[in-house]
């Protein structure tokens, strides 16, 4: 996509007295803001009382905004169902693991099973979208707001429980089947029919994987199904609007490449620092170096899986303005970190960043969170980094983004196992992945992050298959006609997709691809990695003992004589988790098997290509010689000196 980004802004009239928002548009328009976003928490406000609505002061809203030449996201208002509908049916409210509702008085208060509650939604989205859908201001709709986030994907009540039996029964068809899918002859766990199942819940010890992995699918196919309850009703009364929504940092619970088939765009929000803070398995020390910038990798490994959830289109739909409110810590960011977010979301695809939140509210649970002004109305931090933003954007031409040099799989069911049964505390698969991601980066390679059932995989020189729980056809298929290198292991292939080892053993791949046999595997201690012969390199959290066939040839082995990579042609196979000046080492082999040129980049420095464009990001807090790390080319904007949160564009 070749057009123009664009940046915008989260915006709450029913906040302010409506005085204040003709001049808020105006603002919002002479600062360079070209789409406004509004309405997902307005519910109480637009239907106070059962068979009351009033729709009237969001026309009014949406009224001023289209008259100051901004376009409208409207948000359908379903994360905040007021007190009065929760009234009505108290059992629409979610209830934990262990039983306890979780009630009124925040927001994401709902099951996603509620028959209930999906009436209701369907009622005020029609209404909406009937009353809104064709203003020519109103350009898209955000359906909901940040599924999962709080933990609410899973849930525990009445309503997800008679949903789930049914789930099961038209995966399985008979109870027979599903006995032996789940293996339930172990433990005496045999079920006579399909009404005797419960969800997997508190037990003596831990509940049979396969019972907690068919509750993670069924959790996750609940929440696409809500979704397309609300997508299917805008697609019918507002024809040609896009249909987004916002995604959240570190979040697998639910199939996100699904859920990216019923809209046109998917986007995310985008808190650095409080990710930073909250969601980073990151050392204390690179945690104190990165404070006030956020991890050099965090916002672009999720840059470039949401723009692979749906087909290309994305944008920031929140992007960090200061201070949030939420995280253990809230310091405020760097100067010039708010516009190297924006540029480098720019560079990774995004059609818009859209900043949260116009003006810092001084009521509510958020009152601390900054925004683009001051609760008083005065020009904040965020607000001339977004002025910097829209002068950068006069010097750009952006051309279209072609497939990166790398590609990593990245599959939600994966999470789910590794989530279920994790064999070693460590053992985390968002983890696993990120580590494999952040040693592309420091190489210098862009990342396209795919969908399991990825069946081409010719526009990458180097594929990397971490921790698959499962093969599919098409994948095992794209791999066995890939001339490119690829990485597979640790732990791929290690389950049939009903979670149980599968007969000749892991990686369950036909000899031809690879020739080698996970005869075993264990876990480790952090403090117990094992070191690896010839290298500085260790393997912590995991390790497999590998059988190597005729076809297979050892290249990296154990300090205690074990294989640990097998190459066979254009394929490696890794027998443990690596740890980072391993994974460098095995990088780097992948490499030069497919011919890529690879950088060897210092922490705080980061790029992406783009086009013909080469983005250089200065997430550290000295200056970086961008020609000492080979980077060269005719500078558009930045210095060769590039400064600490500095952006620098080279033409390539
Ligand atoms: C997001 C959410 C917003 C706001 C923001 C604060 O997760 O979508 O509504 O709460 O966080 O940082």
């Amino acid at each position: 996509m070749a057009s123009k980004p664009q940046i915008g802004v989260c915006y709450y009239p029913e906040h302010w007295p409506e005085t204040l928002w003709q001049d808020d548009a105006r603002r919002m328009a002479a600062l360079g803001i070209s789409c406004v976003r509004i309405g997902e928490f307005a519910w109480s406000r637009l239907e106070p009382a059962r068979g009351q609505q009033d729709f009237e002061w969001l026309g009014r809203a949406i009224d001023i905004l289209h008259a100051a030449g901004l376009r409208v996201i409207l948000g359908t208002p379903t994360a905040t169902p007021p007190k009065w509908l929760v009234d009505e049916m108290p059992d629409m409210l979610p209830v934990d693991e262990h039983g306890h509702v979780i009630g009124f008085g925040s927001r994401r208060h709902y099951c996603f099973s509620h028959r209930g509650f999906h009436a209701e939604c369907e009622r005020i989205v029609t209404d909406l979208a009937e009353r809104f859908g064709q203003h020519p201001a109103v350009v898209g709709w955000q359906i909901d707001n940040e599924y999962a986030c709080h933990n609410t994907t899973r849930n525990w009540s009445q309503a997800s429980l008679l949903a789930f039996r049914q789930w099961l029964k038209h995966r399985y068809g008979t109870i027979a089947a599903l006995n032996a899918a789940w293996g339930n002859v172990f433990w005496s766990m045999e079920y006579n029919d399909f009404q005797s199942i419960d969800l997997p819940a508190l037990a003596p010890t831990e509940n049979n994987p396969a019972h907690r992995m068919d509750f993670y699918r069924f959790s996750s196919d609940q929440v696409i199904q809500f979704n397309r309850l609300q997508a299917q009703i805008l697609r019918k009364h507002s024809p040609g609007r896009d249909l987004i929504h916002n995604f959240m940092g570190r979040t697998l619970s639910f199939d996100h490449y699904e859920m990216g088939g019923d809209l046109d765009i998917s986007s995310w929000d985008s808190y650095p620092l409080g990710f930073l803070e909250d969601r980073s398995d990151a050392p204390a020390g690179w945690r104190q170096r990165f404070a006030r910038a956020g991890d050099p990798d965090f916002q672009a490994f999720h840059h470039d899986l949401y723009r692979s959830t749906s087909n290309g289109r994305w944008w920031v739909m929140e992007q960090q303005p200061g201070p949030v409110n939420w995280a253990h810590h809230n310091p405020a960011p760097r100067d010039g970190m708010i516009r190297l977010w924006t540029l480098e979301a720019f560079a990774h695809g995004a059609e818009v960043v859209s900043y949260f939140r116009w003006r810092q509210v001084p009521f509510g649970q958020e009152q601390m969170h900054a925004g683009l002004l001051r609760p008083d109305g005065v020009e904040a931090q965020a607000f001339h980094a977004a002025a910097a933003v829209v002068e950068d954007l006069e010097k750009l031409d952006f051309s279209g983004d072609g497939p990166a040099d790398a590609a990593i799989i990245l599959d939600y069911t994966s999470a789910w196992a590794w989530e279920i049964q994790p064999q070693g505390a460590d053992f985390d698969y968002f983890r696993l992945l990120f580590d494999h991601y952040r040693a592309l980066r420091r190489r210098g390679l862009s990342v396209d992050i795919l969908p399991p059932d990825t069946a081409d995989l010719s526009a990458y020189k180097v594929v990397l298959v971490p921790g698959l729980f499962a093969w599919n056809a098409a994948l095992l298929s794209a791999l066995e006609n890939h001339a490119g290198a690829v990485l597979v292991g640790p732990r791929s292939g290690s389950k049939t997709t009903e979670f149980q080892i599968p007969g000749g053993l892991p990686p369950n791949l036909p000899t031809n691809l690879l020739d080698v046999t996970v005869a075993q595997s264990e876990s480790l201690r952090a403090d117990c990695p094992i070191g690896v012969s010839g290298s500085d390199g260790r393997i912590r959290f995991w390790r497999e003992f590998l059988e190597v066939g005729a076809a297979g040839e050892t290249v990296l082995a154990s300090d205690d004589g074990k294989p640990l990579l097998v190459h066979q042609q254009n394929r490696f196979y890794l027998g443990g988790w690596p740890d980072d000046v391993l994974l460098d080492v095995v990088i780097e082999r992948l490499c030069a098997t497919a011919g890529l040129e690879t950088l060897s980049l210092p922490d705080g420095l980061r790029i992406r290509r783009r086009g013909e464009y080469l983005f250089a990001f200065n997430y550290g807090e000295t200056a970086i010689d961008l020609d000492a790390v080979g980077l060269s080319g005719a500078l558009l904007f930045g210095e060769n000196a590039l400064p600490p949160s500095g952006v620098a564009v080279l033409e390539v």
